[in-house]
């Protein structure tokens, strides 16, 4: 059969509140315009993040009820760290409430003011965590990602001369080089194996630890499975083992490709570094053998890493993805190609060309597609990475004006997705008559989560 089914039956289901487009209007005014400040009570299908937000499976909670909720030595650790050694094979693992407190440990070890830290393209956490160490958090993604509508099997690469160029002028101050896979502030796009294993040697040559932001490993070993012919008869698990056999260490929230609401790890192949970590991990998150996390919350885990690696499960997922931008795009709305594993990304700024970067498009779209149709995305643009000056008012804006579409795992059926295509592609034909939004009170800080807008 050719056709392709979610890989699952319902067996427990929350029911969704129907809302209309004027009781959506005024939910608008009052949370002035932000998403981010709507009830998701008042939402019909959520795609702000797939973080933390899938459905877990039977077995999922089946192990949850063999936590153990033990301060320490608890079985449920040991369940979990032989899970995430046998997928990641690295020496230690450090359990830690989600991946923003690996990145932050990691960082306080390794990082000092003045170095400087490469990524493809860090996440918005990754970069304020090596921000706030004092370092530099430098973007390096490859020259084919530019060009939003092109196609590129694997657009997450990290362009490896800019890397050597920037590991060899800054030599002694490079703590550890990342590889973010798949790339989501770059579209979600996958990472080659080739392009993995080029940076592993890249950095070795010159004694830089290597780190994975390995949050959506599972549906980069996917694309590489289906788009590296030579990968086509490996198995998701041996692909998952050969990625991070190049690695140093590894950062992980467990709210993506661990299938679970709440988590994450961080992993390291040094004894000397691990030992440090720990000691923060304690005066932070928890005892190593529980992190910041309940006992029930390690065991969904070391079951859901194995999930995401099923490849019935990554076949569905991939092509859920795919069906919800190919049917987008074919009727003429502009997004990142190809599509990526986690989301869809449109290009507001071309969607809507009547509207100057100043009026803020891809939040101009994200308010019109709850308005429309109950849909909640986010936008990744200006709003999320433009400053406005307190003193003088100038403001910068960001290079692309995104909207983000991120699928939640296991959670929407394909009906779902066919009103999501149609409510788009709605707004699509009105789109000269989406107007434009200003900013009218903004905190000095990541704005976008608080921000109160105003329709222009
Ligand atoms: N790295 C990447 C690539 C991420 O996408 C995220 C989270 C993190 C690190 C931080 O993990 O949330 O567990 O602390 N991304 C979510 C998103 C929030 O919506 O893309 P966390």
């Amino acid at each position: 059969m050719a056709r392709i089914i979610e890989p699952f039956r319902i067996k427990v289901v929350e029911p969704i509140r129907m809302t209309d487009p004027e009781e959506r209007a005024q939910i608008l005014a009052e949370a002035g315009y932000n998403l981010f400040r709507v009830a998701s009570d008042a939402i019909l299908i959520d795609l702000l993040t797939d973080s933390g937000t899938g459905a877990m499976s039977a077995h999922q909670w089946g192990a949850m009820m063999q936590g153990d909720e033990s301060y320490a030595g608890s079985p449920s650790f040991h369940r979990f760290k032989h899970t995430v050694k046998d997928i990641f094979g690295f020496r230690h693992v450090i359990p830690t409430h989600q991946g923003r407190a690996a990145e932050r440990i990691l960082a306080t070890t390794l990082v000092k003011p003045g170095d400087v830290v490469p990524n493809n393209t860090h996440f918005d956490t990754t970069r304020a965590n090596i921000e706030a160490a004092g370092a530099t958090a430098i973007d390096l993604p490859c020259a084919e990602s530019r060009d939003l509508a092109a196609y590129h099997p694997f657009k997450g690469n990290i362009d490896l001369a800019a890397l050597e160029h920037v590991l060899d002028e800054n030599t002694g101050k490079v703590p550890f080089a990342m590889i973010t896979i798949t790339n989501n502030g770059g579209g979600g796009q996958p990472v080659s194996m080739d392009n993995m294993r080029a940076m592993a040697e890249i950095c070795q040559a010159r004694g830089v630890p290597f780190y994975v932001d390995a949050c959506r490993f599972a549906e980069n070993a996917y694309f590489i499975k289906t788009r590296s012919p030579e990968y086509a008869e490996t198995d998701l698990i041996d692909i998952a083992r050969e990625m991070f056999s190049y690695a140093d260490g590894c950062t992980m929230s467990a709210k993506k490709d661990g299938m679970a609401n709440i988590g994450g790890f961080l992993c390291s192949n040094d004894d000397a570094v691990a030992r440090q970590e720990e000691e923060i991990l304690i005066l932070t998150e928890g005892f190593p053998t529980y992190g910041g996390l309940a006992g029930r919350d390690l065991e969904a885990i070391a079951v859901g890493l194995y999930e995401a690696l099923a490849l019935d499960y990554q076949r569905y997922r991939s092509a859920s993805t795919r069906y919800l931008g190919e049917h987008i795009a074919e009727a003429g709305v502009p997004i990142v190609q190809p599509p990526g594993g986690h989301a869809i990304y449109i290009d507001a700024q071309a969607m809507l060309p009547h509207l100057p970067q100043a009026h803020y498009p891809g939040q101009a779209l994200v308010v019109e597609l709850y308005r429309h149709g109950g849909i909640r995305a986010v936008e990744i643009g200006s709003v999320m990475f433009g400053t406005r000056d307190p003193a003088t008012g100038a403001e910068t804006y960001a290079e692309h004006e995104l909207v983000r579409l991120a699928i939640p795992r296991r959670v929407y059926t394909k009906s779902h997705i066919d009103y999501v295509v149609e409510s788009i592609l709605e707004v699509y034909e009105h789109r000269d008559q989406v107007r434009g939004i200003r900013i009218v009170e903004q905190p000095p800080m990541l704005r976008h989560f608080m921000a109160r807008f105003a329709m222009r």
